[in-house]
């Protein structure tokens, strides 16, 4: 048989892949969450993410360390807070003593390279477990954008470097950019939750926060699933406001769009390979369906190959362990 074309021949050993790999996973493509409690050596494993754990301060800034160790340089802290300081202001979210504020201060402190990032959207501190302030059963808007910024100036106070705000809420970016640069926050930046979907994926992650929605469900603030023009509107109007990271989330149902906004817009994009996506790996390993290793590199490829310059993903430390090997 004569051919002209064999395109076998880029896939025919190791060697020649690697060379021809289009997408290549480092440790420089994580960002690392971690679930933070209150109390000493407590390390909380999450039922329903098996291997990952919500830990005391103490216990997370070991962590911190030998992620530093492996080549991890970002970190994006999400606290739990005790039901008893959760209302329907939020207040908590900006108290200068509170665990957030605290573990941002003991991990710069203690590791002042690694690039600590926040969650910023109210739902750990909503006694509603809403990611807003609630008033007839809506999530108010512009109230709550004035909470966030108060929030995002508390988070910089205490030396975080990158504030993300979760919570969809219009016109939080501009907000947050203002109230930085009048306090003088002219280092911190700002990564956007810019297209967040409604998602059922994210179920593990509000188990580990004690966080799920105690009537209704996001959909008046979270995109709908069904939509792909709306989040580069999204995306685009986050840069204007003065975005320096845009994200999208969840990743894996979602890879389409992170590879639209990735061609629209001019800014790192990130995606988050969130809680659900992570239990859906877990629990299928555990079982024995597939392996666990290949469906955790496949995944993040696939993701980076969308167009992800920067994951977020609970399966940072086993992919470099991968990686590595
Ligand atoms: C809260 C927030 C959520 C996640 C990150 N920030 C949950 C939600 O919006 O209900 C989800 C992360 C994950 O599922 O891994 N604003």
């Amino acid at each position: 048989m004569y051919l002209q074309k064999r395109n076998r021949i880029l896939r025919s050993c190791a060697s020649i892949r690697s060379l021809v790999a289009e997408t290549t996973l480092t440790s420089n493509d994580f960002i690392v969450p971690l679930f933070i409690d209150e109390g000493e050596n407590v390390k909380t494993e999450i039922a329903s993410m098996p291997g990952y754990y919500r830990n005391s301060l103490d216990v997370t800034i070991r962590e911190v360390k030998e992620l530093w160790s492996m080549g991890l340089k970002s970190v994006l802290l999400f606290v739990k807070a005790k039901d008893e300081t959760k209302d329907n202001t939020g207040k908590e979210a900006w108290n200068k003593n509170g665990l957030m504020q605290r573990s941002i201060k003991a991990i710069k402190d203690s590791l002042p390279e690694m690039l600590v990032m926040t969650d910023v959207a109210l739902d750990p501190y909503s006694s509603y477990g809403h990611d807003g302030i609630v008033k007839d059963g809506e999530i108010l808007n512009d109230e709550t954008v004035e909470a966030l910024v108060k929030m995002s100036i508390s988070h910089a106070e205490a030396g975080a470097d990158f504030v993300a705000p979760s919570d969809m809420m219009d016109g939080r970016i501009g907000a947050i950019r203002k109230g930085l640069e009048e306090n003088n926050f002219t280092k911190v930046g700002i990564m956007s939750y810019s297209a967040k979907y409604a998602s059922c994926f994210y179920g593990p992650f509000r188990d580990a926060l004690d966080s799920a929605p105690g009537f209704g469900d996001k959909k008046t603030y979270q995109m709908n699933y069904a939509n792909r023009i709306e989040a580069i509107k999204e995306a685009q109007q986050d840069v204007e406001e003065g975005a320096d990271i845009v994200m999208v989330k969840p990743a894996l149902a979602y890879l389409d769009i992170i590879r639209e906004v990735k061609n629209s817009v001019h800014v790192p994009v990130s995606a988050y390979n969130i809680s659900g996506e992570y239990a859906m790996i877990k629990a299928a390993a555990k079982m024995g369906w597939i392996d666990e290793n290949k469906a955790i590199l496949e995944t993040l490829t696939a993701i980076k190959r969308a167009g992800a310059d920067l994951i977020a993903t609970y399966f940072a430390k086993d992919a470099v362990g991968l990686l590595n090997k």
